[in-house]
């Protein structure tokens, strides 16, 4: 396929990934809130669209990559709509990472209004996004998703189709449940070595070079050694995150018992005033 295609969500994530796309070669029509963000990634293949509607009049298929449902609402249906009447936008692809129940109810709001929906939460933070080297969880019609495969293997290394509407979304909670509780296991044991009067460094140092080393606590070791946290991955979508990892073990009836706690942790990294902080801050909770 060779038609402009849309990218909505031009943040952390969103404008590393639709420059992905840009570099690949395809033209895109750009939409974010916040104008500046899309005039930085404009160029000779590189659209700026003023209002949603305005993209969905120039692109059939939309990658959107928002914060989460209430964002995507706004873009959906709010002034100027993606969906709204004169709207060209006939596929919407969320890479958003929201509720799993939240997108099966949007994929039957949309098929009545004629546009098909798939989800494609990611795994990776923003240096995998960089380098086009995230991992695409895939969620919806198998065939409607190879349709739009080309896109997304310019934006990831692997996609993993999960199954049915809701199932990538699904994947993606097990993922972040995963991710909040380690690495506030990581703050907490790092904080009880400073204690014990070690360095973070010397703490670091020893556990990565043991089995516990893994890219994911390498790629946050700096963080924590130097007690500055650049967002990669915010405090506040961490814990956006964990709240719907609550709502979603509800719905399934798991138990969530470290989950419920870390979302706790990170409450307080929030009241901390660290919601724009890499989610590596948690561990100021423990210092106390
Ligand atoms: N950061 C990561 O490492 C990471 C990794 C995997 C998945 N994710 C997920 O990817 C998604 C985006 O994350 P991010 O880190 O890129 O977040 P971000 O930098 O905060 O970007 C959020 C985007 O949503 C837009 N937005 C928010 N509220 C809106 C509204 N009411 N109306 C219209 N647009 C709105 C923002 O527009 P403005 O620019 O105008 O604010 C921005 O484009 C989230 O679902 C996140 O959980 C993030």
């Amino acid at each position: 396929m060779t038609e402009k295609i849309g990218f909505i969500g031009l943040g952390l994530m969103g404008s590393r990934m639709a420059a992905s796309l840009i570099t690949a070669g395809f033209e895109v029509a750009l939409y974010n809130r916040t104008p500046a963000k899309a005039e930085r990634l404009a160029g000779e293949s590189a659209f700026v669209a003023s209002t949603p509607l305005g993209l969905g009049q120039q692109a059939r298929l939309v990658f959107m990559m928002l914060t989460g449902p209430e964002a995507i609402e706004a873009v959906l249906w709010g002034e100027q709509g993606l969906v709204g009447a004169g709207s060209g936008c006939e596929i919407i692809v969320n890479m958003s990472t929201v509720p799993p129940a939240y997108n099966r109810e949007l994929a039957g709001r949309l098929l009545a209004q004629g546009v098909t929906f798939l989800e494609a939460p990611v795994s990776g933070s923003t240096d995998a996004a960089a380098a086009g080297s995230l991992v695409i969880l895939t969620g919806g019609d198998a065939t409607r998703l190879e349709e739009v495969s080309p896109y997304l293997v310019a934006m990831g290394k692997k996609l993993v189709h999960c199954g049915a509407m809701g199932q990538a979304t699904s994947m993606k909670m097990v993922i972040n449940l995963l991710l909040g509780i380690m690495l506030s296991g990581l703050g907490e044991a790092v904080t009880l070595g400073e204690k014990c009067g070690f360095s973070a460094s010397e703490v670091l140092d020893t556990v990565l070079a043991g089995p516990l080393g893994c890219g994911f606590f390498q790629a946050k070791a700096d963080m924590l050694k130097q007690g500055d946290y650049p967002a990669g991955f915010p405090v506040k979508h961490m814990l956006k995150d964990l709240n719907f990892i609550g709502t979603t073990a509800e719905d399934v009836q798991a138990e969530v018992p470290l989950g419920n706690r870390v979302r706790e942790l990170y409450e307080q990294a929030l009241v901390l005033g660290l919601g724009d902080d890499d989610f590596a801050a948690v561990k100021k909770v423990f210092e106390g």
